[in-house]
């Protein structure tokens, strides 16, 4: 799936430059961003990096009786597992590259031929630091090393990915948007600045990462059809990229705290949505700056005191203590954050729920709010999702079969959307059923109208690759770039 997705962004015409070229220009807030935890998001392990936390102390899992010992051997990383249960032999995976710049925490991932794995087990900076399992790895049958990086954890934790080449951390052009004509003319219009958009374009170059209505219970934002996973630029809606989704009011979970909860969390409060463009991300933050908290803190009281008088009530500490607190998320375990309602009272923290019941109740259009009346002129578009975002869900969820069937009754019901193909035969190579997901494919590209067809001819081309056929790949994916 990683790799489907950096093909997908290769094929599209980009118009990005990568962000280094950036700093022989800008050159202080090149230094000054590179200090920042979205800099030092996501990194390759090359000679030079350092992670003092593979200091070969074991920890057993109790849950899957296995012991886990992150190992440093000249600058080489990697946790070897040992088994109690089974008597498999140890068995070692290398770190090829972190995830997470280890202000609250850090996942390892491993590169294979067909993509990205994610350690069973994660760092957590929280009383001095500390290896626990990964966010859903913390019961006795967990996948081990065998979970594959979803395209969304890059897309929020990572540079626009140029030719095959990963970015090294979230850079310029994330936020500023493709830099290459800019980089030659030098000009104030050939690069989008956030501090001239509106305020809801504005606040959306941060929202595309910082907004997650849920982690865990269903897919909470889906691509719009046709979009590209890294297909989202700074200055377009967000709405016309994807679609979030919520649960549902009556499911009682509006006031959930998770680990990506700024946006949906300021959003909620009544402080923010008095003045909307008072209260962009960029009052209280500078992002080309590593602040410290008593300088983000200071900050938030100029930007309060912009609309409130500090009076009695406030005997002594910040309005950030008691209304902006510090809390344990529900869906990541060993991490706080902090809490973007400001509210009057502190919200009740949940204990966290690693292994809760699937949600199976309803789930309602989060965002863009208009969603639904925007898309009424075409009646195709809500309809379509509806088609797909069940299946999604569920091939999320790592259920596979439930998936591949939801996608099945939704081909019969509407065999003329290629779309719906295109997911289907992403579950099914999921499930390697290697022919099963080529003939849908090949379907797809029958009825489909060309236009249409970018995602199915690369699917097909990576799939054809997979399959051996290196001539009917290299057709595909010069189909796909039309
Ligand atoms: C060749 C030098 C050069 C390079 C390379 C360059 N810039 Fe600039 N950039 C400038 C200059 C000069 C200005 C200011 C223009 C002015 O004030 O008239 C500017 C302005 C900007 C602005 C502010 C625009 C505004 O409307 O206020 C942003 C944002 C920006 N650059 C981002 C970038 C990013 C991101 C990159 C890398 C993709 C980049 N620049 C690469 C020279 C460069
Ligand atoms: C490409 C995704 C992405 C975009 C765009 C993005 N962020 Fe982030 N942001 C992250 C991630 C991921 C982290 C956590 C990084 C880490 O520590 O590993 C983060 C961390 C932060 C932090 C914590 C301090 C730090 O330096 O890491 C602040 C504050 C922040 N973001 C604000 C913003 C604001 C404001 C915007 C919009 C102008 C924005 N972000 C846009 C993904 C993004
Ligand atoms: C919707 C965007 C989004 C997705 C998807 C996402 N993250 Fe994050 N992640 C963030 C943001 C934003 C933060 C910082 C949260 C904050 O500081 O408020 C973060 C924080 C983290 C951190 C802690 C970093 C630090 O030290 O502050 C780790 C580790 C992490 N994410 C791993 C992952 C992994 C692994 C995945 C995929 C399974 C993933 N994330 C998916 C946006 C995302
Ligand atoms: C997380 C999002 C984000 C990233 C990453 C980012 N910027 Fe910015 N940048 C902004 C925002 C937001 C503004 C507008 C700030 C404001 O409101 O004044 C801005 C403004 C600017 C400006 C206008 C002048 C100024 O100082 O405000 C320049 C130039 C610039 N950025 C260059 C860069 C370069 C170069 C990089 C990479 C080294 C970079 N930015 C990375 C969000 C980002
Ligand atoms: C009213 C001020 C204010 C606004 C507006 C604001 N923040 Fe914050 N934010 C803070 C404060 C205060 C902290 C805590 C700083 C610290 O502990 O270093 C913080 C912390 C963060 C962090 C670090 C992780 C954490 O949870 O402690 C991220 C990420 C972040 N904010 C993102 C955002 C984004 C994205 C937006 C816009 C949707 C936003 N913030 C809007 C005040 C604000
Ligand atoms: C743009 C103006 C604005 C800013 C900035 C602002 N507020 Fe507010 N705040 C309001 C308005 C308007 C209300 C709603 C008053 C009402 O409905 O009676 C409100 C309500 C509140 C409430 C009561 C919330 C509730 O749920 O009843 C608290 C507490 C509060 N603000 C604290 C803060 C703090 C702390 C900050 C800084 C982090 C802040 N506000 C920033 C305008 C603002
Ligand atoms: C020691 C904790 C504490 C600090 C510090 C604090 N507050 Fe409050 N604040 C509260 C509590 C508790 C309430 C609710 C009072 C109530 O409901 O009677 C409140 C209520 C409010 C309200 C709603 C008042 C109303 O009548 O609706 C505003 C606005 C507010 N605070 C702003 C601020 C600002 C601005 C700061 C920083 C200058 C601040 N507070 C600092 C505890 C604090």
């Amino acid at each position: 799936m990683v790799i489907a997705a950096l093909l997908l962004a290769l094929l599209a015409d980009t118009g990005y430059t990568g962000s280094a070229g950036c700093a022989r220009c800008h050159a202080a807030i090149a230094e000054s961003y590179s200090k920042t935890g979205m800099a030092r998001s996501f990194r390759a392990v090359q000679p030079g990096v350092q992670l003092p936390e593979f200091d070969g102390r074991t920890f057993l899992h109790q849950a899957s009786r296995q012991k886990f010992t992150p190992l440093n051997e000249a600058g080489k990383y990697s946790v070897t597992r040992e088994q109690f249960i089974g008597g498999f032999p140890p068995y070692t995976v290398p770190v090829d590259f972190v995830l997470g710049s280890g202000d609250h925490a850090r996942s390892y991932l491993h590169r294979t031929n067909e993509g990205l794995i994610q350690f069973p087990v994660s760092w957590y900076a929280q009383s001095g630091g500390y290896w626990q399992m990964s966010p859903g790895f913390d019961r006795p049958d967990h996948q081990g090393f065998t979970r594959e990086l979803n395209d969304r954890c890059l897309f929020c934790h990572n540079g626009y990915p140029l030719q095959t080449k990963l970015a090294n951390g979230i850079d310029c052009e994330r936020c500023h948007g493709p830099g290459a004509q800019h980089s030659k003319d030098a000009t104030r219009t050939s690069i989008v600045n956030p501090a001239h958009l509106s305020p809801e374009r504005a606040i959306e170059v941060c929202m595309q990462c910082h907004l997650e209505t849920s982690s865990r219970d269903f897919k909470g934002a889906v691509l719009r059809p046709g979009r590209a996973p890294f297909s989202y630029r700074p200055g377009e809606p967000l709405g016309d990229f994807q679609i979030y989704f919520d649960h549902a009011p009556e499911a009682g979970r509006g006031d959930k705290f998770e680990i990506v909860s700024s946006a949906y969390r300021l959003r909620q409060s009544r402080c923010f949505l008095s003045a909307p463009e008072k209260l962009g991300c960029t009052a209280c933050h500078d992002v080309h700056r590593a602040a410290t908290r008593a300088e983000t803190v200071a900050t938030t009281e100029r930007v309060c005191a912009s609309c409130h008088q500090r009076d009695g009530h406030v005997k002594s500490g910040s309005c950030v203590d008691c209304h902006m607190p510090t809390r344990a998320t529900e869906d990541v375990p060993h991490v706080d954050m902090t809490d973007h309602r400001i509210s009057r009272t502190r919200a009740v923290t949940l204990p966290p729920q690693q292994a809760a019941a699937p949600y199976t109740g309803r789930v309602v259009v989060y965002y863009p709010p208009n969603a639904v009346a925007t898309a009424k002129p075409q009646p195709e578009a809500p309809r379509q999702i509806d088609y797909t975002s069940p299946g999604q869900a569920l091939l999320r969820q790592g259920n596979t079969a439930a998936a591949i069937a939801a996608f099945r009754e939704a081909v019969n019901e509407r065999p003329e959307l290629v779309d719906i193909r295109v997911n289907l035969a992403a579950a099914l190579i999921v499930q390697r059923n290697y022919q099963a997901a080529k003939q849908q494919l090949e379907e797809a590209i029958r009825i489909g109208p060309p236009t249409a067809l970018r995602a199915a001819h690369n699917n097909l081309g990576i799939l054809l690759d997979m399959l051996g056929d290196k001539a009917g790949a290299a057709r595909e994916f010069a189909l796909a770039k039309f």
